[in-house]
């Protein structure tokens, strides 16, 4: 796989070099417009800056969100494009299209050193599409614009669309320095992790983490399971689990994974129950065994996180995906709050994999720095767990 500093090597001084970086990042639900965690822009920095102090014209492409193939003003870039010209102390330029006019003209006119960052990705339906030949002929239409190709959008290697597996076999191609980076802490956890080996693993769905959990659990010490994933586990525990989050088609799979364990699976003791998903509802915290019928719970209870503590400071390798609980509403913040604190404090390596738990870690205001890596890509990295091939890996290697 040719990397970026290969590229820098060869000499980019006026070229025009696509980059597809993930900049699908959060925003403020009460502020729209406002980016509540900008870390996925920070990550991409180093490969921007290193090309335009090169003298790279730089042409940057990314997704936001989920459209359906056509603009839609809800997931405009334009909000990002100004943070992202923040960052590089000057104003980036953008193009209100992919490959139309405004993106042609812009790429067009670009200086030396120039940064553009076009519309996003998904506004297009050759982005997404199963079809090969559309995805192809959206993928000639983004190779146009530029003459090398760099992909530093780790959170998106998992996706098969244009910008990711199609444009890559059109030029010439070179992982940038985040996937790079992902990409070796990710083989270190998988191929050898040092021992004790914990893995907490959060979010709302086990049919999400189904895959993980099946090609983990043999290799981990412990498995700790919070996050509403929890509850289909207690449930199939024989527990009662009131109105929380349930997944009934996955009680049984959830079983034959709790004896297949052999204790290393472990449950929240106590969870903390709301009368509703608000942040103002009454909540009180009762044993996993005593959900009440009428109530649900968004976070683990504080011995649940003493317990879970525990297990992750003798860890030497820690793992950790997603919330144990609804950390975005302050009452049910002290769970994943708990837990991410106790990875910090850890004498090993630790990984954060994801969108929502490196968001967490953010909004949190927990320390980035304590932890050894902190993933710009969810289901990027389970999947890179999971043993799966990555087709965006697979096209900078072919
Ligand atoms: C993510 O946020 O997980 C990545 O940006 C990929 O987005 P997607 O799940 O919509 O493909
Ligand atoms: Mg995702």
């Amino acid at each position: 796989m040719k990397t970026l500093d290969d590229l820098l090597g060869e000499g980019v001084s006026g070229r025009r070099v696509l980059v597809r970086a993930d900049l699908n990042v959060p925003f403020d639900k009460n502020e729209p417009g406002r980016i509540s965690d900008d870390g996925r822009i920070r990550a991409v920095l180093p490969t921007l800056i290193a090309l335009r102090d090169a003298g790279a014209r730089v042409i940057v492409c990314s997704h936001l969100g989920r459209p359906k193939g056509a603009p839609d003003p809800k997931y405009t870039l334009a909000p990002v494009a100004t943070r992202l010209g923040e960052l590089l102390g000057v104003p980036a330029v953008f193009a209100s299209d992919t490959v139309g006019p405004s993106a042609t003209e812009s790429a067009a006119a670009l200086a030396d050193g120039q940064v553009l960052l076009l519309e996003n990705l998904r506004f297009n339906p050759g982005e997404t599409s199963k079809d090969d030949a559309e995805r192809g002929a959206f993928a000639d239409e983004l190779a146009a614009l530029a003459e090398y190709y760099v992909d530093d959008a780790f959170g998106a290697v998992h996706r098969k669309h244009a910008s990711v597996y199609d444009v890559p076999a059109r030029l010439p191609r070179y992982a940038g320095g985040l996937v790079i980076k992902e990409v070796e802490v990710l083989r270190r956890v998988s191929e050898s992790p040092e021992q004790p080996y914990v893995v907490v693993l959060g979010g709302s769905k086990v049919s999400d983490k189904l895959a993980v959990i099946q090609a983990l659990l043999p290799k981990v010490d412990k498995l700790l399971v919070g996050g509403g994933m929890c509850f289909t586990f207690l449930k199939a525990q024989g527990h009662e689990v009131g109105k929380s989050l349930l997944e009934e088609d996955m009680i049984s799979t959830c079983a034959d994974l709790l004896a297949q364990a052999d204790g290393r699976i472990v449950l929240p003791v106590d969870v903390v129950a709301a009368t509703a998903f608000a942040a103002d509802a009454d909540h009180v915290t009762v044993a996993a065994s005593q959900i009440p019928a009428d109530r649900l719970g968004l976070d683990i209870g504080p011995e649940s996180v003493v317990l879970f503590a525990d297990a992750i400071g003798s860890a030497k390798t820690v793992f950790w995906n997603g919330p144990m609980g609804v950390f975005e509403l302050a009452p049910f913040a002290a769970g994943t709050r708990g837990v991410a604190e106790a990875i910090t404090k850890i004498d090993g390596f630790s990984v954060v994999g994801g969108g929502d738990s490196a968001a967490a870690v953010r909004t949190l205001g927990i320390d980035e720095s304590a932890f050894g890596h902190i993933s710009t890509g969810g289901g990027a990295s389970l999947e890179y767990l999971e043993g799966k091939t990555l087709p965006g890996l697979a096209a900078l290697e072919s």
